[in-house]
């Protein structure tokens, strides 16, 4: 059966520019980039470059970037290294109850140490109210996170909305911008975040590396403590190699034209579906505050994961989960209180730069065997 790679919201391939970059540094270049002397020299030259490649699709100062394993690392690092920091002034956190694992489960770890965290809910398509983020300010608040786009529905967030009201009340603000960065404009400027966390695997670098935006003058404290790398904020000898890999890609990712072929096709997709499916096929998410390459349906009164089993050698990911024969809807659907009927059908799929119309048609021309055959 042919392949077909619709998965992109959970991993990239290595665009070839980014490993062309980084191979010079897999075979070559092993000095420390904090060591002293020729060997030193060319790995340093080379962080401080990619960082600036980092810097420079945000839009913020070098000194900004601290690189680190990737997004859940860039979240943890933005979550407690506030909450610990700031832990005389207050211990309360504003987030939803749409963000990854990787913003949850930091915050129910701070929760065991005392912290207290709202967590705000979305409406059907996906979306908070920034109303919401002021109501839920108290005196104890010192950080609102909150997710740029949805990494199951794409749904975007109004993240200038709820960072003007954060730094209303003088409180800071993150947002997890692991699946918008490349696909969307994610300029600081713009966003008007104090915190922002990248994850490399989703931007066409490798995994294993990421980076948080600290904005100058706001203190976080590390989560490892040792020699002073990266400001002081995060201790470990950096890898050049990876470092490169993600600020090439961010190089490549300031360029977001190619979104617009892949919003071309998402909607073409989309189109396909509705023309074969009509209402036995229902859109999650918002349909204009959305990530272009983002199309999350749901396959009215099917089963998400049968339906993707079926749709062999088409790699994309289901909404629901069967736990001891019950379907469980993933908690990001739960909160859009989608109806149990058409979340267990939902199927996510994500498209990439190099996705093609070709397979776009060949996969809706499979769904149409498998959901017009199977009883
Ligand atoms: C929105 C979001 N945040 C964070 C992460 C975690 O990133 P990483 O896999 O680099 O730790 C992911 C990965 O799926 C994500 O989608």
């Amino acid at each position: 059966m042919r392949r077909i790679y619709l998965d992109h919201n959970a991993s990239t391939p290595i665009d070839p520019v980014v490993a062309a970059a980084m191979m010079p540094f897999l075979q070559n270049h092993y000095g420390n980039p904090s060591s002293g002397h020729w060997a030193a020299a060319t790995a340093k030259t080379a962080l401080e470059t990619a960082r600036g490649q980092v810097a420079a699709l945000l839009g913020c100062r070098n000194d900004e970037i601290v690189f680190t394993s990737g997004g859940s690392e860039a979240n943890n690092l933005a979550l407690k290294g506030v909450f610990f920091a700031l832990r005389e002034k207050g211990d309360h956190i504003i987030t939803t109850r749409i963000e990854h694992p990787a913003t949850i489960e930091p915050c129910r770890f701070l929760e065991r140490l005392g912290a207290r965290v709202t967590y705000l809910s979305v409406d059907g398509t996906g979306r908070i109210d920034p109303d919401e983020v002021r109501k839920a300010i108290t005196q104890r608040t010192v950080l609102v996170s909150i997710m740029h786009a949805n990494n199951e529905v794409g749904t975007i967030q109004p993240i200038e909305d709820c960072a003007r009201i954060a730094h209303e009340h003088g409180v800071l603000f993150h947002t997890d911008a692991a699946q918008s960065v490349g696909k969307v404009s994610t300029r600081i400027d713009e966003l008007g975040a104090d915190l922002l966390s990248i994850a490399g695997h989703k931007l066409y670098a490798p995994k294993g590396v990421g980076a948080l935006f600290v904005r100058r003058g706001v203190s976080i404290e590390p989560l490892t403590h040792g020699a002073g790398h990266e400001g002081g904020r995060r201790a470990g000898t950096e890898s050049a190699l990876l470092a490169i890999g993600l600020g090439k890609a961010c190089e490549l990712a300031r360029d977001l034209t190619p979104m617009d072929r892949v919003r071309t096709l998402r909607d073409h997709f989309w189109q396909g579906l509705w023309d074969q499916f009509g209402d036995r096929v229902v859109l999650n998410g918002h349909l204009t505050y959305r990530l272009p390459n983002t199309l999350n349906v749901s396959f009215v009164g099917r089963i998400g994961a049968e339906v993707l089993e079926r749709l062999d050698g088409v790699a994309a990911s289901t909404g629901s989960a069967c736990h001891s024969g019950r379907i469980e809807l993933s908690p990001v659907l739960e909160a859009m209180d989608i109806t149990p009927e058409a979340g267990m059908g939902a199927v996510r799929f994500s498209l990439g730069r190099a996705t093609t119309r070709d397979e776009i048609d060949a996969v809706v021309a499979r769904l149409k065997d498998i959901l017009d055959t199977s009883g």
